[in-house]
């Protein structure tokens, strides 16, 4: 894994849009893989702001993102949908149809809807990078602990601390769904490069236990450290408990001269 440490959550936000840029700027087919939640909102912003000041182009980008609540309309304000619309997709010039969230509705087959979405990604030509965030019990996705570390897409049912977690974004009297199909660990493993980023003292135990941690579906997010290109984004106070920070950031600074030289991606 590459360990990032960085100050705060603006430069966490501010290196992830370096990524996510080259990629766009090299490939002629580049297929992104998108994430909600807090976390990745400053991304976004950045993305909004690269699009509008300089100009750069979305319009050749496919994205799936890595959830969607089960059997919510595309049109709730609570679905992923409006959220990626909302920060992402209506600010920018991504064709829209090439735009995807592994939705289910009541009376579809989720094993269905989860195979047809995996075969979408191949379709694609497999997602070239993957944006993730992590829950504060280690989940990536909606892949809670005792996930199984080979699963693909599929309907999830969330955890009382999931719940309690996101039940900030809802209203008192708003409906909170308590299933939502997810891209399976097997799938986020199947991602060229995956960046993870995480911010905020609420997320320093399982960033510890996801680098530092035995490999368990107690913690899905270690699951990562079977990947060959796991880039990890903290600000401090994600990296409080992580033991060997010295050496992440020594390390880190020696990354940063082979990057300056030939960029991050292969
Ligand atoms: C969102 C997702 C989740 C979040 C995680 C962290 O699509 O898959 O795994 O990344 O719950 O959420 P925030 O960023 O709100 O702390």
């Amino acid at each position: 894994m590459q360990v990032i440490i960085l100050e705060d959550p603006e430069q966490v936000a501010q290196h992830a849009s370096q990524w996510v840029l080259e990629l766009i700027a090299k490939k002629a087919k580049p297929v992104l893989g998108l994430a909600t939640g807090s976390t990745p909102i400053n991304l976004y912003k950045k993305l909004v702001k690269s699009h509008q000041e300089d100009q750069i182009d979305f319009s050749h980008v496919t994205s799936f993102n890595l959830d969607e609540y089960h059997n919510i309309d595309a049109d709730n304000a609570q679905s992923y949908r409006s959220f990626m619309k909302e920060n992402l997709f209506d600010e920018i010039n991504i064709d829209q149809k090439n735009t995807y969230l592994p939705t289910c509705y009541q009376n579809e087959n989720p094993r269905r809807q989860g195979l047809a979405f995996e075969e979408k990604i191949q379709h694609a030509g497999g997602i070239d990078l993957q944006i993730l965030g992590i829950g504060a019990n280690g989940h990536i996705g909606f892949n809670e602990p005792s996930s199984s570390l080979s699963s693909r897409t599929r309907l999830k049912t969330l955890t009382q601390q999931t719940l309690k977690d996101n039940s900030r974004l809802f209203k008192a009297d708003e409906y909170q769904p308590t299933m939502a199909m997810t891209m399976g660990i097997s799938t986020i493993l199947d991602a060229r490069y995956v960046l993870l980023m995480a911010t905020g003292k609420n997320k320093a135990k399982a960033v510890n236990e996801m680098i530092t941690g035995a490999l368990s579906a107690k913690c899905p997010a270690s699951a990562l450290q079977l990947h060959e290109h796991a880039i990890v984004v903290l600000d401090k106070a994600a990296a409080s408990e992580l033991t060997h920070q010295e050496y992440y950031i020594w390390a880190d600074k020696e990354h940063q001269k082979i990057n300056q030289t030939y960029g991050f991606f292969l």
